[in-house]
C-alpha cells in the first residue's frame, strides 16, 4: 500500500474543525486530487483506505467478501449500546444469525405485514396539516419507528414505550457520534459518568423490548408479524433464540430500520418539493392509481416512476454514505496490496457521483433510473450495500417508502422555501432539517 497517495496525519489536523462538523466536502477534495483511491494517516499504522473504485467495491463486498469483516466501530463501539445483532457481528455468530433470521424478509412474509406498515403510515401522516409546513425530518423519523415497532409488535396500544425506546435509541446514538467525533474527550466521558448513564439507557431499553415479548408468549396469540417470525426462528439443531440474543436482533431492527428509511424519505420529499416537473409526474401516475384495491407487491409495477424518485434520491443521498470493511488477510486488487488489519472505508456518496459513471451527477434526473437496467448500473450504486452483508431490510424500506409517497403526494402538492438541504452526516447521512408545506391537491 506504499504507492497509494496519503493525505497527512498534519492535514487531518489542520482541517479537524470542519471535518467535525462535516467530512463530506474534506472526503471529496481528496479524491479530486488523488483519485479513487487514497490513504487517510490516522488511527492504525497503515492509516484508514479511503475508495470510491467500484473495482475495489465489489472486490470486497462480493468477490473476496471472505476476508473482510465489519471494523469494531460497529462490533464495539455500536454494539456496546445494541448488542452483537445482525449489523454488529462477524463470522459464525453473524451466519448463524443471518441464515436464521432471512426467512422473515422474504418478498412473500413481507406480503402479510403490509397492512400493518400501511395502517402505522396513516396514522403518522394525520399530522399533516394542509396549508401548514413542518419540518418533514421529525414526522418521518416518528414514522419509520412506528412502522418498525407496529411490524415487530402489531399493537397501538404500546405507544407510550414506544416513544421512550425511540428517545433511548437516538440518544445513545448522538452518544456514539461524540464518542467517535471526539475520541481525545473519552477519557471524560467515562469518567463523568456519561456512558455509564447511555448504558443504563440501553439496558432500560431492553428491558421494555423483553415486557412487551414477555406479554407476548403469555398472551398465547399468534399474530404472524415480525416478533413471531423471531420467536418461532430455530437453530440447526432445533432450539430456539435465547432471550437475549432475540433483544439484540429487536433492538438491531429498529436501529438499522429507523434511522435509515427517516433519512431516505426526507430527501426524496426534499428532491420531489424542489422539481416542479419531477412532482407533476408523480401526481400524474399516482391519480391512475388506487392503493386500497392495488396487490400491494404489485405497487413497484404500478408506481414506477415514484420508486425511480426513490432510487434517484438514494443515488443522491445514501442514508449509509460510507461502508466500512476490515482486511483479515492480506489481499491483493488490481495492483493494490493490502495489508492484514487495512481498515478500508468505501464512499458510497462519492461514487454515488462520480462522473465517469453519471451523466450529469449532481443533478436530481429520477428519469435515468428508467433508462437503464438495474445491471447496468449494478456496479457504481450501492444504496443498499451488496454481498452476503447486502442490507436484510431492503424490501421491507422500499416498501415503506413507496406507501408513503403514495400517501402523501396522492393528496397533497408539495413545496420548500429551501434552495439547498443542509446535509448532517453523523453514522447515517441525515438532513438538517426538511421544511416542507402541504396543500391539498
Ligand atoms: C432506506 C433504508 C435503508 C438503507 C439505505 C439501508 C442500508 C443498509 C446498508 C448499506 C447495509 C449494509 C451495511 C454494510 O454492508 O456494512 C444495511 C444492513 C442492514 N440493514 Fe439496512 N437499510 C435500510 C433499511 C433497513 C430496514 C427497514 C431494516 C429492518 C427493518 C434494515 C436492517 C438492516 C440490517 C439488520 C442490516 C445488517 C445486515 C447484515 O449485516 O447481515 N435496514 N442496511
Amino acid at each position: 500500500m506504499s504507492d497509494l497517495p496519503s493525505v497527512s496525519r498534519w492535514e487531518v489536523i489542520k482541517n479537524r474543525k470542519r471535518i467535525l462538523q462535516n467530512p463530506l466536502p474534506f472526503h471529496s477534495e481528496n479524491f479530486e486530487r488523488f483519485g479513487d483511491s487514497f490513504r487517510v494517516k490516522i488511527g492504525a499504522p497503515s492509516g484508514v483506505i479511503f475508495t470510491r473504485d467500484p473495482l475495489i467495491i465489489k472486490h470486497i463486498l462480493q468477490k473476496n467478501h471472505k476476508n473482510y469483516q465489519k471494523s469494531k466501530l460497529q462490533t464495539e463501539d455500536l454494539a456496546k449500546y445494541i448488542g452483537k445483532g445482525l449489523l454488529t457481528s462477524n463470522g459464525e455468530h453473524w451466519r448463524v444469525h443471518r441464515r436464521m433470521i432471512q426467512p422473515a424478509f422474504h418478498k412473500k412474509k413481507l406480503e402479510g405485514l403490509l397492512s400493518i406498515m400501511n395502517k402505522a403510515i396513516e396514522s403518522e401522516l394525520e399530522q399533516i396539516k394542509p396549508g401548514h409546513e413542518i419540518d418533514v425530518y421529525r414526522l418521518m423519523s416518528d414514522l419509520a419507528f412506528q412502522v418498525v415497532a407496529q411490524s415487530l409488535f402489531s399493537r397501538a396500544d404500546i405507544r407510550k414505550r414506544m416513544v421512550r425506546l425511540q428517545e433511548i435509541t437516538e440518544s445513545n446514538q448522538r452518544m456514539l457520534i461524540r464518542e467517535m467525533r471526539q475520541p481525545y474527550l473519552n477519557w471524560w466521558f467515562r469518567l463523568s459518568g456519561k456512558i455509564e448513564g447511555h448504558l443504563k439507557m440501553a439496558r432500560e431499553g431492553r428491558e421494555i423490548l423483553n415486557g412487551i415479548i414477555e406479554e407476548r408468549i403469555s398472551s398465547g396469540l399468534q399474530k404472524d408479524d415480525l416478533l413471531d417470525m423471531l420467536l418461532e426462528a430455530r437453530y440447526e439443531d432445533g432450539t430456539p433464540m435465547p432471550r437475549q440474543q432475540l433483544l439484540d436482533e429487536v433492538l438491531i431492527l429498529f436501529t438499522a430500520g429507523h434511522e435509515t428509511t427517516a433519512n431516505a424519505l426526507s430527501f426524496s420529499l426534499f428532491n420531489i418539493a424542489s422539481n416542479g416537473e419531477v412532482q407533476k409526474k408523480l401526481h400524474k401516475e399516482m391519480a391512475a392509481v388506487d392503493l386500497n384495491s392495488v396487490a400491494i407487491p404489485d405497487l413497484f409495477k404500478q408506481l414506477p416512476y415514484t420508486k425511480c424518485c426513490i432510487e434517484e434520491s438514494l443515488r443522491l443521498y445514501p442514508p449509509a454514505y460510507v461502508i466500512d470493511r476490515e482486511a483479515k488477510d492480506e489481499d491483493s486488487i488490481g495492483g493494490l496490496e493490502l495489508r492484514k488489519g487495512s481498515l478500508v472505508l468505501m464512499s458510497v456518496y462519492e461514487l454515488h457521483r462520480h462522473t465517469d459513471f453519471w451523466s450529469d451527477a449532481e443533478r436530481f434526473r429520477p428519469e435515468r433510473f428508467q433508462e437503464k437496467l438495474p445491471k447496468d448500473y449494478a456496479q457504481y450504486y450501492y444504496p443498499f450495500g451488496a454481498g452476503p452483508r447486502m442490507c436484510i431490510g431492503n424490501n421491507f424500506a422500499m416498501y415503506e417508502m413507496i406507501i408513503t409517497l403514495y400517501r402523501i403526494l396522492s393528496r397533497y402538492r408539495i413545496s420548500t422555501p429551501l434552495a439547498e438541504i443542509e446535509i448532517n452526516p453523523l453514522i447515517s447521512l441525515k438532513p438538517k432539517t426538511v421544511p416542507i408545506g402541504f396543500e391539498r391537491i
